[in-house]
Protein backbone atom coordinates (compact mmCIF):
# COMPACT_ATOMS: atom_id res chain seq x y z
CA UNK A 1 0.00 0.00 0.00
CA UNK A 2 1.05 3.45 -1.03
CA UNK A 3 -0.13 5.53 2.46
CA UNK A 4 -3.54 4.96 2.41
CA UNK A 5 -3.86 4.11 -1.29
CA UNK A 6 -4.76 0.87 -1.55
CA UNK A 7 -6.80 0.61 -4.46
CA UNK A 8 -5.11 -0.08 -7.98
CA UNK A 9 -6.86 3.72 -9.34
CA UNK A 10 -5.59 5.11 -6.03
CA UNK A 11 -2.16 3.50 -6.56
CA UNK A 12 -2.09 5.41 -10.01
CA UNK A 13 -2.92 8.25 -8.45
CA UNK A 14 -0.42 8.60 -5.84
CA UNK A 15 2.71 7.95 -8.86
CA UNK A 16 0.64 11.05 -11.03
CA UNK A 17 1.02 13.11 -8.17
CA UNK A 18 4.04 12.31 -7.17
CA UNK A 19 5.81 12.61 -11.10
CA UNK A 20 3.92 16.49 -11.02
CA UNK A 21 5.63 17.17 -8.15
CA UNK A 22 9.05 16.15 -9.31
CA UNK A 23 8.60 17.80 -12.47
CA UNK A 24 7.15 21.17 -10.49
CA UNK A 25 10.10 20.73 -8.27
CA UNK A 26 12.27 20.34 -10.91
CA UNK A 27 11.68 23.80 -12.26
CA UNK A 28 12.73 25.33 -9.07
CA UNK A 29 16.05 23.71 -8.90
CA UNK A 30 19.60 25.33 -9.16
CA UNK A 31 18.52 28.70 -7.12
CA UNK A 32 20.96 30.33 -4.52
CA UNK A 33 19.47 30.39 -0.88
CA UNK A 34 20.24 32.30 2.21
CA UNK A 35 20.14 31.87 5.49
CA UNK A 36 17.24 32.63 8.14
CA UNK A 37 18.53 35.08 10.95
CA UNK A 38 15.96 36.84 13.17
CA UNK A 39 13.42 36.48 10.46
CA UNK A 40 15.13 38.24 7.76
CA UNK A 41 17.26 36.53 4.96
CA UNK A 42 20.44 36.71 4.92
CA UNK A 43 23.33 35.91 2.38
CA UNK A 44 27.17 34.72 2.70
CA UNK A 45 30.00 35.46 0.50
CA UNK A 46 30.46 31.70 0.31
CA UNK A 47 28.21 29.24 -1.16
CA UNK A 48 27.83 25.86 -1.69
CA UNK A 49 26.34 22.98 -4.11
CA UNK A 50 23.90 19.96 -3.52
CA UNK A 51 23.94 17.93 -6.50
CA UNK A 52 20.62 15.09 -6.52
CA UNK A 53 22.41 11.54 -5.17
CA UNK A 54 21.04 9.93 -8.17
CA UNK A 55 21.90 11.96 -11.10
CA UNK A 56 24.57 14.22 -10.00
CA UNK A 57 24.53 16.90 -13.02
CA UNK A 58 20.87 17.87 -11.58
CA UNK A 59 22.07 20.98 -9.35
CA UNK A 60 19.34 21.01 -6.05
CA UNK A 61 20.71 24.36 -4.99
CA UNK A 62 23.38 26.53 -4.10
CA UNK A 63 23.49 27.14 -0.55
CA UNK A 64 24.80 29.55 2.21
CA UNK A 65 28.23 28.50 3.26
CA UNK A 66 26.91 29.88 7.12
CA UNK A 67 30.22 30.42 9.67
CA UNK A 68 30.67 31.52 13.29
CA UNK A 69 29.57 34.87 12.36
CA UNK A 70 25.99 33.65 10.85
CA UNK A 71 26.29 31.31 13.98
CA UNK A 72 27.09 34.61 16.42
CA UNK A 73 24.20 36.39 14.88
CA UNK A 74 21.70 33.53 15.22
CA UNK A 75 22.20 32.71 18.79
CA UNK A 76 21.77 36.29 19.61
CA UNK A 77 18.54 36.36 17.76
CA UNK A 78 17.60 33.64 19.78
CA UNK A 79 18.48 34.70 22.81
CA UNK A 80 17.04 37.76 22.62
CA UNK A 81 13.15 36.37 22.26
CA UNK A 82 13.68 33.66 24.58
CA UNK A 83 12.05 35.06 27.60
CA UNK A 84 8.79 36.43 24.80
CA UNK A 85 8.82 33.19 23.79
CA UNK A 86 8.75 31.23 27.37
CA UNK A 87 5.97 33.20 27.92
CA UNK A 88 3.97 32.43 25.01
CA UNK A 89 0.27 30.42 26.42
CA UNK A 90 0.62 26.98 25.34
CA UNK A 91 -3.22 26.96 23.57
CA UNK A 92 -1.40 29.56 21.48
CA UNK A 93 2.36 28.09 21.12
CA UNK A 94 0.57 24.31 20.21
CA UNK A 95 -1.82 26.73 17.51
CA UNK A 96 1.45 27.43 15.65
CA UNK A 97 2.90 23.46 15.20
CA UNK A 98 -0.49 22.27 14.51
CA UNK A 99 -0.92 24.77 11.37
CA UNK A 100 2.59 23.65 10.70
CA UNK A 101 1.35 19.78 10.42
CA UNK A 102 -1.47 21.67 8.58
CA UNK A 103 0.38 23.28 5.72
CA UNK A 104 2.53 20.20 5.35
CA UNK A 105 -0.05 18.02 4.82
CA UNK A 106 -1.70 20.16 2.11
CA UNK A 107 1.79 20.31 0.53
CA UNK A 108 3.17 16.58 0.74
CA UNK A 109 3.52 15.93 -2.96
CA UNK A 110 5.90 18.34 -3.12
CA UNK A 111 7.85 17.71 0.16
CA UNK A 112 8.20 14.56 -0.60
CA UNK A 113 9.42 14.83 -4.07
CA UNK A 114 12.04 17.32 -2.70
CA UNK A 115 12.94 14.95 -0.27
CA UNK A 116 13.48 12.09 -2.98
CA UNK A 117 15.31 14.67 -5.17
CA UNK A 118 17.34 15.88 -2.84
CA UNK A 119 18.69 12.80 -0.57
CA UNK A 120 17.59 9.62 -3.61
CA UNK A 121 15.10 8.12 -1.10
CA UNK A 122 12.18 6.34 -2.98
CA UNK A 123 8.96 7.36 -3.28
CA UNK A 124 7.21 5.53 -0.71
CA UNK A 125 9.83 6.03 1.95
CA UNK A 126 9.76 10.19 0.92
CA UNK A 127 6.39 10.16 1.71
CA UNK A 128 6.62 8.13 5.01
CA UNK A 129 9.66 10.54 6.20
CA UNK A 130 6.66 13.31 5.62
CA UNK A 131 3.67 11.57 7.49
CA UNK A 132 6.20 11.00 10.19
CA UNK A 133 7.06 14.80 10.79
CA UNK A 134 3.88 15.67 10.72
CA UNK A 135 3.33 13.10 13.03
CA UNK A 136 5.88 14.35 15.38
CA UNK A 137 4.39 17.36 15.04
CA UNK A 138 0.74 16.81 15.64
CA UNK A 139 1.85 14.33 18.74
CA UNK A 140 4.17 16.59 20.75
CA UNK A 141 1.02 19.61 20.27
CA UNK A 142 -1.16 16.78 21.93
CA UNK A 143 1.45 16.34 24.50
CA UNK A 144 2.53 19.49 25.63
CA UNK A 145 -1.18 20.62 25.35
CA UNK A 146 -2.69 17.66 27.34
CA UNK A 147 0.64 18.70 30.17
CA UNK A 148 -0.80 21.77 30.35
CA UNK A 149 3.02 22.73 29.57
CA UNK A 150 4.41 20.61 32.32
CA UNK A 151 2.60 22.52 35.08
CA UNK A 152 1.79 21.15 38.27
CA UNK A 153 -0.01 22.55 40.94
CA UNK A 154 1.43 20.88 44.42
CA UNK A 155 -1.13 22.30 46.99
CA UNK A 156 -0.10 23.57 50.19
CA UNK A 157 3.42 22.01 51.87
CA UNK A 158 2.21 23.81 55.08
CA UNK A 159 -0.85 25.63 55.32
CA UNK A 160 0.29 29.08 54.82
CA UNK A 161 2.60 28.00 51.83
CA UNK A 162 1.49 27.64 48.02
CA UNK A 163 3.30 25.85 45.20
CA UNK A 164 3.50 25.13 41.69
CA UNK A 165 6.38 22.38 39.93
CA UNK A 166 6.86 23.86 36.79
CA UNK A 167 9.29 22.68 33.58
CA UNK A 168 10.90 25.44 32.25
CA UNK A 169 13.12 25.50 28.95
CA UNK A 170 16.69 26.33 28.82
CA UNK A 171 17.06 28.46 26.84
CA UNK A 172 18.54 28.33 23.17
CA UNK A 173 18.80 24.99 21.90
CA UNK A 174 21.38 23.86 18.92
CA UNK A 175 19.67 21.31 16.46
CA UNK A 176 21.94 19.56 13.84
CA UNK A 177 19.94 17.59 11.88
CA UNK A 178 21.22 14.37 9.90
CA UNK A 179 20.65 13.37 5.44
CA UNK A 180 18.60 10.19 6.19
CA UNK A 181 15.24 11.78 7.69
CA UNK A 182 16.18 15.23 6.44
CA UNK A 183 11.92 16.54 6.84
CA UNK A 184 10.81 13.78 9.98
CA UNK A 185 14.11 13.96 12.45
CA UNK A 186 15.11 17.83 11.37
CA UNK A 187 10.78 18.45 12.35
CA UNK A 188 10.99 16.43 15.29
CA UNK A 189 14.14 17.90 17.07
CA UNK A 190 12.95 21.23 15.97
CA UNK A 191 9.56 21.11 17.08
CA UNK A 192 10.46 19.37 20.70
CA UNK A 193 12.90 22.69 21.29
CA UNK A 194 10.58 25.00 20.32
CA UNK A 195 7.62 23.99 21.74
CA UNK A 196 8.74 23.45 24.94
CA UNK A 197 9.77 27.19 24.84
CA UNK A 198 13.33 27.32 24.11
CA UNK A 199 14.25 28.93 21.00
CA UNK A 200 16.32 27.74 18.14
CA UNK A 201 19.14 27.56 16.02
CA UNK A 202 19.21 24.76 13.64
CA UNK A 203 21.67 23.34 11.02
CA UNK A 204 20.27 20.36 8.64
CA UNK A 205 22.35 17.95 6.80
CA UNK A 206 25.01 19.65 4.28
CA UNK A 207 23.51 17.10 1.79
CA UNK A 208 20.19 18.19 2.46
CA UNK A 209 19.29 21.70 3.33
CA UNK A 210 16.47 22.66 0.49
CA UNK A 211 14.08 20.64 2.17
CA UNK A 212 15.24 21.63 5.52
CA UNK A 213 13.99 24.69 4.41
CA UNK A 214 11.23 24.47 3.52
CA UNK A 215 10.07 22.88 6.74
CA UNK A 216 11.73 26.02 8.60
CA UNK A 217 9.67 28.60 6.44
CA UNK A 218 6.70 26.34 7.13
CA UNK A 219 7.60 26.53 10.66
CA UNK A 220 8.45 30.16 10.64
CA UNK A 221 5.49 31.50 8.95
CA UNK A 222 3.29 28.98 11.32
CA UNK A 223 3.64 32.12 13.66
CA UNK A 224 6.62 32.12 14.96
CA UNK A 225 8.29 35.33 16.39
CA UNK A 226 11.32 36.49 14.79
CA UNK A 227 14.74 35.01 15.39
CA UNK A 228 12.36 31.84 17.75
CA UNK A 229 13.83 29.47 14.77
CA UNK A 230 16.72 30.84 12.95
CA UNK A 231 18.15 28.83 10.34
CA UNK A 232 21.91 28.31 9.35
CA UNK A 233 23.01 25.74 6.29
CA UNK A 234 27.01 25.22 6.13
CA UNK A 235 29.20 22.25 7.47
CA UNK A 236 29.78 20.41 10.27
CA UNK A 237 33.41 22.26 11.16
CA UNK A 238 32.15 25.91 9.81
CA UNK A 239 28.28 25.57 10.95
CA UNK A 240 28.09 22.92 13.45
CA UNK A 241 30.84 23.27 15.40
CA UNK A 242 30.75 26.96 16.80
CA UNK A 243 27.11 26.46 17.63
CA UNK A 244 27.80 23.68 19.94
CA UNK A 245 30.52 25.65 21.30
CA UNK A 246 28.47 28.83 21.73
CA UNK A 247 28.26 30.35 25.02
CA UNK A 248 24.58 31.16 25.02
CA UNK A 249 23.63 27.76 23.56
CA UNK A 250 22.08 25.73 26.60
CA UNK A 251 21.20 22.70 24.99
CA UNK A 252 21.95 20.95 21.79
CA UNK A 253 19.25 17.77 20.23
CA UNK A 254 21.53 15.70 17.59
CA UNK A 255 21.14 13.19 15.56
CA UNK A 256 23.93 11.22 13.84
CA UNK A 257 26.94 9.45 14.52
CA UNK A 258 28.46 8.24 17.56
CA UNK A 259 31.73 10.27 17.11
CA UNK A 260 30.02 13.63 16.38
CA UNK A 261 27.56 12.80 19.13
CA UNK A 262 29.84 11.96 21.57
CA UNK A 263 31.99 14.38 20.69
CA UNK A 264 29.38 17.72 21.68
CA UNK A 265 28.50 15.80 24.80
CA UNK A 266 32.60 16.12 25.30
CA UNK A 267 32.51 19.74 24.14
CA UNK A 268 29.69 20.60 26.61
CA UNK A 269 31.73 18.68 29.56
CA UNK A 270 34.40 20.73 28.80
CA UNK A 271 32.91 23.86 28.69
CA UNK A 272 31.10 22.92 31.86
CA UNK A 273 27.42 23.73 30.19
CA UNK A 274 24.74 21.87 32.65
CA UNK A 275 22.22 21.71 29.64
CA UNK A 276 21.25 18.50 27.94
CA UNK A 277 23.15 16.63 24.93
CA UNK A 278 19.58 14.85 23.41
CA UNK A 279 21.73 12.96 21.19
CA UNK A 280 20.17 9.72 18.58
CA UNK A 281 23.23 7.52 17.62
CA UNK A 282 24.49 5.09 15.31
CA UNK A 283 23.41 1.35 15.29
CA UNK A 284 24.86 -2.19 14.56
CA UNK A 285 21.39 -3.53 14.93
CA UNK A 286 20.73 -7.67 14.84
CA UNK A 287 18.03 -10.18 14.18
CA UNK A 288 17.94 -13.80 14.86
CA UNK A 289 16.55 -16.08 13.17
CA UNK A 290 15.24 -19.28 15.05
CA UNK A 291 15.15 -22.94 13.97
CA UNK A 292 11.62 -23.34 14.02
CA UNK A 293 10.95 -19.09 11.81
CA UNK A 294 8.61 -18.64 9.45
CA UNK A 295 11.32 -18.28 7.01
CA UNK A 296 9.92 -16.39 4.37
CA UNK A 297 8.47 -13.52 6.68
CA UNK A 298 12.39 -13.98 8.55
CA UNK A 299 14.06 -12.92 4.57
CA UNK A 300 10.91 -10.27 4.06
CA UNK A 301 12.09 -8.58 7.42
CA UNK A 302 15.77 -8.74 6.99
CA UNK A 303 15.41 -7.62 3.06
CA UNK A 304 13.23 -4.51 4.00
CA UNK A 305 15.21 -3.52 7.04
CA UNK A 306 18.77 -4.05 5.56
CA UNK A 307 18.34 -2.53 2.23
CA UNK A 308 15.23 0.02 2.07
CA UNK A 309 17.17 3.62 2.09
CA UNK A 310 19.80 1.50 1.16
CA UNK A 311 20.86 0.47 4.48
CA UNK A 312 21.49 4.73 5.84
CA UNK A 313 19.13 4.14 8.71
CA UNK A 314 20.75 4.16 12.12
CA UNK A 315 17.84 1.46 12.52
CA UNK A 316 19.36 -0.75 9.54
CA UNK A 317 19.47 -4.51 9.86
CA UNK A 318 22.59 -4.96 9.72
CA UNK A 319 23.80 -8.77 11.15
CA UNK A 320 21.88 -11.71 10.95
CA UNK A 321 22.30 -14.70 13.53
CA UNK A 322 20.66 -17.68 12.14
CA UNK A 323 20.29 -20.80 13.31
CA UNK A 324 22.95 -23.40 12.07
CA UNK A 325 19.42 -25.70 11.25
CA UNK A 326 18.46 -23.29 8.62
CA UNK A 327 21.18 -20.89 7.61
CA UNK A 328 21.50 -22.39 4.44
CA UNK A 329 17.35 -21.85 3.45
CA UNK A 330 17.45 -18.86 5.34
CA UNK A 331 21.03 -17.55 3.05
CA UNK A 332 19.88 -18.62 0.00
CA UNK A 333 16.59 -16.58 -0.32
CA UNK A 334 17.79 -13.93 1.34
CA UNK A 335 20.24 -13.55 -1.79
CA UNK A 336 17.93 -14.30 -4.03
CA UNK A 337 15.29 -11.62 -2.93
CA UNK A 338 18.47 -9.16 -2.55
CA UNK A 339 19.22 -9.99 -6.36
CA UNK A 340 16.02 -9.09 -7.46
CA UNK A 341 15.48 -5.45 -5.60
CA UNK A 342 15.39 -3.13 -7.94
CA UNK A 343 18.20 -0.47 -7.80
CA UNK A 344 17.13 3.11 -9.24
CA UNK A 345 16.21 6.75 -8.85
CA UNK A 346 12.84 7.79 -7.09
CA UNK A 347 11.84 9.12 -10.30
CA UNK A 348 11.56 4.70 -10.79
CA UNK A 349 8.52 4.36 -9.84
CA UNK A 350 9.27 0.63 -9.29
CA UNK A 351 12.65 1.38 -7.45
CA UNK A 352 13.57 0.37 -4.10
CA UNK A 353 17.23 0.66 -3.74
CA UNK A 354 18.06 4.34 -3.11
CA UNK A 355 21.00 5.75 -4.20
CA UNK A 356 24.12 6.31 -1.78
CA UNK A 357 24.53 9.88 -0.47
CA UNK A 358 27.81 10.99 -1.36
CA UNK A 359 31.40 9.84 -2.74
CA UNK A 360 32.57 9.32 0.66
CA UNK A 361 29.97 6.89 0.91
CA UNK A 362 30.22 4.80 -2.03
CA UNK A 363 34.28 4.74 -1.29
CA UNK A 364 33.35 3.05 1.55
CA UNK A 365 31.11 0.95 -0.01
CA UNK A 366 34.04 0.03 -2.44
CA UNK A 367 36.24 -0.70 0.36
CA UNK A 368 34.40 -3.11 2.92
CA UNK A 369 32.82 -5.13 -0.26
CA UNK A 370 36.68 -5.90 -1.08
CA UNK A 371 37.53 -6.95 2.41
CA UNK A 372 33.89 -9.02 2.49
CA UNK A 373 35.06 -10.63 -0.68
CA UNK A 374 38.65 -10.89 0.92
CA UNK A 375 38.07 -12.40 4.47
CA UNK A 376 34.51 -14.14 3.68
CA UNK A 377 31.98 -14.56 0.97
CA UNK A 378 30.01 -12.17 -1.01
CA UNK A 379 26.74 -14.03 -1.66
CA UNK A 380 25.15 -10.97 -3.15
CA UNK A 381 25.64 -7.40 -4.19
CA UNK A 382 29.33 -6.14 -3.68
CA UNK A 383 29.83 -3.90 -7.19
CA UNK A 384 28.92 -0.40 -8.10
CA UNK A 385 26.01 -0.04 -10.96
CA UNK A 386 26.94 1.94 -13.59
CA UNK A 387 24.36 0.27 -16.26
CA UNK A 388 21.89 2.47 -18.28
CA UNK A 389 20.99 5.66 -16.67
CA UNK A 390 22.57 4.37 -13.11
CA UNK A 391 25.91 5.62 -14.18
CA UNK A 392 24.36 9.45 -14.06
CA UNK A 393 24.25 8.24 -9.86
CA UNK A 394 25.75 6.50 -7.03
CA UNK A 395 23.54 3.48 -7.04
CA UNK A 396 25.13 0.14 -5.32
CA UNK A 397 24.07 -3.45 -5.19
CA UNK A 398 22.48 -5.03 -2.18
CA UNK A 399 25.18 -6.93 -0.49
CA UNK A 400 24.57 -10.32 1.60
CA UNK A 401 28.15 -11.73 2.84
CA UNK A 402 28.68 -14.80 4.51
CA UNK A 403 31.43 -16.38 6.49
CA UNK A 404 32.75 -13.34 8.48
CA UNK A 405 33.25 -13.56 11.98
CA UNK A 406 31.19 -12.07 14.40
CA UNK A 407 34.47 -10.64 15.89
CA UNK A 408 35.27 -8.92 12.71
CA UNK A 409 35.25 -5.27 12.07
CA UNK A 410 32.84 -5.61 8.99
CA UNK A 411 30.13 -7.42 11.52
CA UNK A 412 30.98 -5.06 14.22
CA UNK A 413 31.23 -1.48 12.77
CA UNK A 414 28.67 0.46 11.55
CA UNK A 415 28.85 1.07 7.72
CA UNK A 416 25.28 3.06 6.89
CA UNK A 417 25.30 1.19 3.27
CA UNK A 418 23.03 -2.08 1.87
CA UNK A 419 25.60 -4.51 3.77
CA UNK A 420 24.47 -7.42 5.55
CA UNK A 421 26.30 -10.19 7.25
CA UNK A 422 24.83 -13.32 8.16
CA UNK A 423 25.98 -15.71 11.24
CA UNK A 424 25.47 -19.26 12.20
CA UNK A 425 24.10 -19.81 15.85
CA UNK A 426 23.46 -23.19 17.31
CA UNK A 427 20.77 -21.99 20.17
CA UNK A 428 19.32 -18.43 21.34
CA UNK A 429 21.44 -17.96 24.36
CA UNK A 430 24.32 -17.95 21.45
CA UNK A 431 22.21 -15.60 19.43
CA UNK A 432 21.45 -13.20 22.52
CA UNK A 433 25.03 -13.10 23.46
CA UNK A 434 26.69 -12.20 20.03
CA UNK A 435 23.41 -9.39 19.37
CA UNK A 436 24.35 -7.71 22.75
CA UNK A 437 28.55 -8.09 21.95
CA UNK A 438 28.20 -4.90 20.88
CA UNK A 439 28.71 -0.96 22.35
CA UNK A 440 25.18 -0.16 20.42
CA UNK A 441 22.12 -0.63 21.61
CA UNK A 442 19.12 0.86 19.24
CA UNK A 443 17.21 -1.89 17.15
CA UNK A 444 17.07 -5.49 17.50
CA UNK A 445 15.17 -8.43 15.81
CA UNK A 446 13.79 -12.01 16.51
CA UNK A 447 11.84 -14.55 14.63
CA UNK A 448 10.57 -17.17 16.43
CA UNK A 449 7.70 -18.91 16.50
CA UNK A 450 8.52 -20.18 20.48
CA UNK A 451 6.54 -17.15 22.65
CA UNK A 452 8.95 -18.31 25.24
CA UNK A 453 12.03 -17.52 23.10
CA UNK A 454 10.70 -14.37 22.67
CA UNK A 455 10.04 -13.64 26.29
CA UNK A 456 13.08 -14.68 26.74
CA UNK A 457 14.72 -11.98 24.31
CA UNK A 458 12.95 -9.22 25.20
CA UNK A 459 14.30 -9.30 28.93
CA UNK A 460 17.59 -10.37 27.50
CA UNK A 461 18.62 -8.03 24.97
CA UNK A 462 19.88 -4.78 25.08
CA UNK A 463 18.44 -2.53 22.74
CA UNK A 464 15.91 0.57 22.78
CA UNK A 465 13.66 -1.03 19.67
CA UNK A 466 12.97 -4.37 20.01
CA UNK A 467 10.59 -5.87 17.22
CA UNK A 468 9.51 -9.75 17.10
CA UNK A 469 8.59 -11.68 14.00
CA UNK A 470 8.24 -8.08 12.15
CA UNK A 471 8.28 -9.56 8.22
CA UNK A 472 7.41 -5.68 7.60
CA UNK A 473 11.00 -4.66 8.57
CA UNK A 474 12.97 -6.67 10.82
CA UNK A 475 14.43 -3.16 12.57
CA UNK A 476 12.84 -0.31 10.83
CA UNK A 477 10.30 2.29 10.63
CA UNK A 478 8.64 2.87 13.77
CA UNK A 479 5.84 4.84 13.85
CA UNK A 480 5.66 8.14 15.84
CA UNK A 481 3.92 7.60 19.05
CA UNK A 482 2.89 3.83 18.88
CA UNK A 483 6.70 3.07 18.64
CA UNK A 484 9.05 5.51 20.35
CA UNK A 485 12.53 5.41 18.90
CA UNK A 486 15.34 5.44 20.53
CA UNK A 487 18.84 3.46 21.77
CA UNK A 488 21.03 2.07 24.74
CA UNK A 489 24.30 2.04 25.31
CA UNK A 490 26.01 4.25 22.55
CA UNK A 491 23.01 4.70 20.22
CA UNK A 492 21.64 7.63 22.47
CA UNK A 493 22.56 9.94 25.70
CA UNK A 494 19.52 10.21 27.43
CA UNK A 495 18.12 6.95 27.11
CA UNK A 496 14.47 8.97 26.25
CA UNK A 497 12.84 8.29 22.39
CA UNK A 498 11.33 10.81 19.66
CA UNK A 499 7.96 10.10 19.22
CA UNK A 500 7.71 9.19 22.92
CA UNK A 501 5.54 10.46 25.87
CA UNK A 502 9.08 11.46 27.92
CA UNK A 503 10.42 13.19 24.83
CA UNK A 504 9.64 16.83 25.62
CA UNK A 505 10.69 16.84 29.17
CA UNK A 506 14.20 16.53 28.11
CA UNK A 507 13.65 19.97 26.89
CA UNK A 508 13.35 21.08 29.91
CA UNK A 509 14.51 21.89 33.79
CA UNK A 510 12.31 21.59 36.66
CA UNK A 511 11.48 24.35 39.28
CA UNK A 512 9.28 24.52 42.38
CA UNK A 513 7.70 27.55 42.83
CA UNK A 514 6.96 28.14 46.90
CA UNK A 515 5.35 31.29 47.99
CA UNK A 516 4.07 32.04 51.35
CA UNK A 517 0.54 33.54 51.70
N1 LIG B 1 12.90 6.18 13.13
C1 LIG B 1 13.55 5.53 12.04
C2 LIG B 1 13.21 4.10 11.95
O1 LIG B 1 12.52 3.58 12.80
C3 LIG B 1 15.04 5.68 12.10
O2 LIG B 1 15.47 6.94 12.42
O3 LIG B 1 13.63 3.46 11.03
Amino acid sequence: TYHGFEQADDIETFHEAYDNAVATIRDDLGSTHDLLINGDRLTTDKHFDVRSPGDQSLIVGEFAAGDASDIDAAVAAASEIANEWERTDVADRVAIFRDAAETMRTRKFELAATISIENGKNRTEAMADVDEAIDFLEFYAREFERSDGYDFDTGEPTPDQHTQNVLRPYGVFGVIAPFNFPMAIFVGMTAGALITGNTVVTKPAESTPLIAEKCAEILHNSGLPDGVLNFVTGDGPNAGQPLVEHEDVSGVAFTGSREVGLSIRETFSEQGKHGPVIAELGGKNPVIVSDDADLEGAVEGVLKGAFSFSGQKCSATSRVYVHEDVIDTFTAALADEAEDLVVGPATKREAFVSPIISDHALERYESITERAAADGTVLTGGSVRTDGNLSDGRFVEPTVVTDIPHEHDLARDEHFLPFVTIHPISDLKEGIKKSNDTEYGLCAGIFSEDDTEIERWFDEIEAGMCYANRSQSATTGALVQAQPFGGWKYSGTTGKFAGGYWYLQQFMREQTQTRVK
